[in-house]
């Protein structure tokens, strides 16, 4: 039976640019929508630019231009790079319309009448040179803890202390630099903290599949005990000068953007409706049968899983079905960072002539339904895409192609379908489907790798390129190369939600309409004719990724120092993954808190030293790191150290090192040593631990 579909990804800021790890995301939802527009369903696929804020408006005044001239030029960055990744939105949008001011409006009124709005006096901080209340991330000061210089208003970066802007020491506006003063004004609340809420949102959460059991359990913890009640009311108001829409009967006072961002899902999709003809109450009624997920990043869990639904049930709407939220992404086990060239825009990867694809494929390849953090590591993404996509998957369609359309003219033969590799496949798709469904792409695409294989084992067993050296043997020719080409077609079925842009070229040279998922039930007819063979997919070279990070590295000396604070960047309200203000510098010498833990340090036993065959200076150690098991590290300390004299030592090692490969073997991390320049004189002193530290302890 036909399914009607609304999935949505979260609204991207409308003050910066696409990165890999928002493509986590969109990337994501893209291969599960195409999957269900492949199974016949009708599914529909929205998003938009999150346009309202304090950052965006800053920022327009920066470059001396309107909010609204900014947020039409980076709309028309945002679609460009979602194009270039094959995202296909039916609708990209944006929460600066018409149709989400009226949403808005509407869902407002409709709390205000169920008495949910309540105004209170609050007292916040004001920059009274810039005229204007100051959220907590524009106001820097003193961590009251520790008494670090140049901290956040809402948590230090040095001790982690969190705090309110009102208990900085020494504040000061970022935006101008100048002493905030307290001020009060009135604001408008959500009132979460009501009976209805609550109990609303206990059952909520509750229900069957809507939430992952990582996520339910952070509402659980949220929500508290029965009885208990943990949720306060939201503010929902801003004052102006603000970008944004104003409160109706309230003038001066703005819905805070992330009042209006969700229902920019919403406002997105009446748009869609006027185009598509669709019926907006079908979706969004409150009787709708219509299914509706937000797929999301862990951080906004709170938003989409609280106030979201609570706002949508006591407006009279319907309530998502399904929630689904991701982990963030990690480059090489860290946390992307510009000083090391792993903060990489959509634009500039797609710049650097690296094929949208192999992206799209990896992330699938790492992909589960669970809120996991997702690691980018350069090494297996080279290694994975050129031996799975490049090595196996299109190797098969170019190892048979040629020789159908040279020797026969492009004409299949009757392709046997009981071909043990065909049976395969058809015995796996549906398996392979349910993965699909259930977002774990890992295990898809492990399975569509595993049948791949066997594919190829089957072209290895008949060897084409031998049958075409004998004479008379063109009949048997023709059945493997026909074999191989409907292999290669049922794979590509497989792969179509991950590979879109290939599979429309397979489509092409095979000369078949765009695959769906039944497709995979079928063969290629006798007789039917192929085009000549093209390019499918080029492999990935090293230099082109070395060329990447190098585009985007921004050297520590670059960036701006953030003090004193004068034309401090504006930083936004909540921006979770750009590294802070603090990788500025002195001279290039400084780096941020977050940048030095991005160095796993552990404290490990030397279980194992031994020399190494035709090394002179190294000496091979098996360190044992507690909960994280045993490496295998070749350190330069063979000029200072006897091998049985550090058996049993502890010491201190940089445990997410990418391996390196040696001559001697690969080594997985590094020990610490102190040396002078030349690591002569007066020698290599290596680091230890007191007593009592136990291998695997973290050092910070
Ligand atoms: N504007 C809000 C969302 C409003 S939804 C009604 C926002 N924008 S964002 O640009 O910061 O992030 C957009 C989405 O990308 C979020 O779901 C976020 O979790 C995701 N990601 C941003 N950086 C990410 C990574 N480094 N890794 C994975 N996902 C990340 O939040
Ligand atoms: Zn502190």
């Amino acid at each position: 039976m036909s399914r009607k579909i609304l999935v949505t990804s979260a609204l991207p800021y409308a003050n910066g640019a696409i990165h890999l790890g928002h493509l986590v995301e969109y990337i994501q939802t893209d291969i599960w929508v195409r999957f269900q527009k492949m199974r016949g369903h009708q599914c529909w696929y929205v998003c938009a630019d999150d346009t309202h804020g304090t950052p965006v408006m800053l920022r327009a005044e920066k470059e001396g231009i309107t909010p609204e001239a900014l947020i039409e030029r980076v709309h028309a960055e945002h679609t460009r790079d979602f194009a270039g990744f094959h995202v296909g939105f039916d609708n990209y949008y944006s929460t600066h319309s018409e149709e989400t001011r009226a949403c808005a409006n509407e869902i407002y009124a409709r709390l205000q009448a169920a008495g949910l709005i309540e105004t209170r006096v609050i007292e916040q901080y004001y920059d009274p040179l810039k005229r204007m209340f100051l959220p907590d991330r524009y106001i820097k000061g003193d961590c009251p803890k520790c008494g670090a210089r140049d901290q956040y208003g809402d948590n230090c970066e040095n001790c982690g202390a969190a705090y309110t802007a009102n208990e900085l020491h020494n504040p000061y506006s970022v935006v101008s630099g100048a002493k905030p003063e307290l001020r009060q004004s009135e604001h408008y609340f959500f009132r979460l903290s009501d009976r209805r809420c609550q109990g609303f949102l206990r059952r909520w959460t509750q229900g069957e599949g809507r939430l992952q059991s990582e996520a339910a359990n952070k509402l659980q913890e949220w929500l508290g005990e029965v009885g208990e009640s943990k949720l306060t009311d939201w503010d929902i108001s801003r004052e102006a000068p603000y970008f944004g829409f104003e409160i109706p009967g309230a003038p001066g006072k703005y819905f805070y953007v992330w009042l209006d961002a969700p229902i920019g899902y919403m406002g997105a999709f009446k748009n869609l409706c006027a185009r598509e003809g669709l019926d907006f109450d079908e979706y969004w009624g409150p009787d709708s049968t219509t299914e509706l997920y937000h797929f999301i990043g862990k951080d906004i869990l709170y938003f989409h899983a609280l106030f979201w639904p609570a706002e949508l049930q006591h407006a009279g709407y319907r309530t998502p079905s399904k929630i689904f939220a991701h982990g963030f992404l990690t480059v090489d086990g860290a946390k992307m960072s510009k000083s090391r060239g792993t903060f990489i825009t959509a634009e500039s990867y797609l710049a650097q002539g690296l094929d949208p694809e192999w992206l799209r494929y990896y992330y699938a390849a790492k992909l589960s339904s669970s809120m996991e953090d997702i690691d980018l590591n350069l090494d297996d993404f080279i290694a994975r895409v050129n031996s799975d996509l490049v090595g196996k998957f299109v190797n098969i369609a170019s190892r048979a192609a040629g020789f159908i359309v040279k020797r026969f003219a492009g004409q299949l033969c009757t392709c046997d379908q009981s071909l043990p590799a065909i049976q395969a496949i058809r015995d796996r798709s549906a398996q392979i489907a349910d993965h699909y469904e259930a977002r774990e792409f890992s295990k898809a695409i492990r399975e569509i790798m595993a049948l791949t294989d066997i594919a190829n084992q089957y072209v290895d067993s008949v060897k084409p390129w031998e049958l075409a050296r004998q004479p008379g043997r063109e009949s048997e020719l023709q059945v493997a190369c026909t074999s191989a080409i409907n292999l290669f077609r049922l794979l590509a079925i497989l792969l179509k939600p991950v590979l879109p842009a290939l599979a429309a070229r397979a489509e092409a040279f095979l000369n078949v309409a765009p695959f769906v998922w039944q497709d995979g039930h079928t063969v290629l007819a006798a007789g039917h004719a192929i085009n000549a063979y093209q390019h499918l997919l080029t492999r990935v070279d090293k230099k082109q990724v070395d060329a990447l990070i190098d585009a985007n590295r921004q050297s520590l000396g670059a960036t701006p120092p953030s003090v004193p604070p004068a034309a401090g960047e504006p930083q936004p309200e909540r921006q979770a993954d750009e590294p802070s203000a603090a990788v500025a510098g002195l001279g290039g010498t400084q780096i941020g808190i977050d940048d030095f833990l991005a160095v796993d340090l552990r404290v490990a036993r030397i279980v194992e030293a031994t020399r190494v065959e035709g090394a002179d200076k190294l000496l091979r150690l098996l360190l044992d790191i507690g909960p994280l098991g045993s490496r295998q590290v070749f350190a330069g300390i063979k000029a200072a150290y006897e091998p049985p004299a550090l058996v049993g030592r502890l010491t201190v090692m940089v445990a997410n090192l990418a391996p390196r490969k040696m001559k001697f073997g690969v080594s997985e991390g590094m020990i610490l040593a102190a040396s002078d320049a030349d690591g002569q004189t007066p020698g290599i002193f290596l680091l230890s631990a007191d007593a009592g530290a136990e291998p695997g302890m973290r050092v910070k």
